[in-house]
């Protein structure tokens, strides 16, 4: 049954529809009119989901400026997942990753031509050089939040510092794309552009996704050009993340039979930073 203009809004607010989200939804229509998909309204968060993912973010980001500090040649990746995991448990969060679709640790360690998706090891021992991604996803009172970094493992050479420098200009670019009612594809076509004029490639693969009580949900967010389509709309109270991941070589991928680990395909290293976000009424706000 369509919703009646005395009925309690859909958002959640208490407020009559017509006060509410009326106005709103007829002007979707319009953009519906023009060839622009719509995300369904469940996807949309309000005000206290946004809070939850914000009090969930300020824990993400907490353990990403900390675990700079343990990074150093010699420790393991499961020194990494150690230290993600404590230190989430002790902020009364939960880490996302573990046991997620059977991935077995806290957290993603991926290193040099680990695209995303490295399961943290005993075995595996930084060396001076390495550059890392490490991406964390807390869970606090039933809300997600997903960030990621690079970090640079000793001295690092001058071409993986560009890499990673120009990976996080890219997150960057995009960002900057989102804004209410425009495509949600400007992201991708301003990052795939952006990545292409240092003779990088953008991986295809894997994309962005929208996130709240759910790990991942809709929408898909790429990170490279569809330039054809209007495609899906930003619209305020959508939250997603944007997580490209840049290579120096091809945008091809390779996968471990571990299930998880997802690499180049020709071996050349690979940089990624994510940040989850929320469209505004005029732009966005990094959540995490
Ligand atoms: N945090 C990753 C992302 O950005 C997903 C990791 S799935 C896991 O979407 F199971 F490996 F944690
Ligand atoms: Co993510
Ligand atoms: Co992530």
């Amino acid at each position: 049954m369509k919703i009646q203009a005395n009925d309690p809004c859909w958002c959640g607010s208490g407020e009559k529809y017509k006060k509410c989200h009326k106005e709103f939804d007829l002007s979707l229509i319009n953009y519906q009119k023009e060839g622009f998909s719509i995300i369904p309204h469940k996807f949309l968060k309000n005000s206290t989901d946004i809070e939850g993912i914000r009090k969930s973010g300020l824990i993400t980001r907490a353990i990403l400026d900390e675990v700079k500090s343990i990074i150093k040649p010699g420790i393991s990746t499961e020194d990494i997942n150690t230290f993600v995991h404590n230190y989430t448990l002790d902020n009364g969060a939960i880490p996302a990753p573990l046991h997620y679709k059977k991935f077995p640790k806290s957290c993603c360690t991926s290193v040099n031509e680990c695209i995303c998706h490295g399961i943290p090891s005993p075995k595996h021992i930084l060396k001076d050089g390495d550059i890392i991604n490490v991406d964390i996803t807390s869970i606090l009172n039933g809300y997600h939040s997903d960030s990621s970094r690079m970090y640079a493992v000793g001295e690092i050479s001058e071409s993986r510092q560009k890499l990673v420098d120009v990976a996080k200009e890219c997150l960057m670019v995009g960002l900057n794309q989102v804004k209410p009612f425009t495509r949600l594809n400007n992201i991708g076509d301003a990052i795939e552009e952006y990545a292409k004029s240092f003779n990088y490639s953008v991986v295809r693969d894997l994309c962005g996704h929208g996130i709240g009580k759910q790990f991942h949900e809709e929408p898909e967010v790429v990170h490279y050009s569809q330039k054809t389509k209007k495609g899906l709309l930003l619209i305020p109270g959508m939250v997603f993340t944007i997580e490209p991941m840049i290579n120096e070589g091809t945008y091809k991928c390779k996968y471990l039979n571990d299930g998880w680990t997802v690499l180049t395909s020709d071996g050349k290293m690979s940089a990624q930073w994510e940040h989850t976000i929320l469209v505004t009424e005029n732009g966005y706000e990094i959540l995490a």
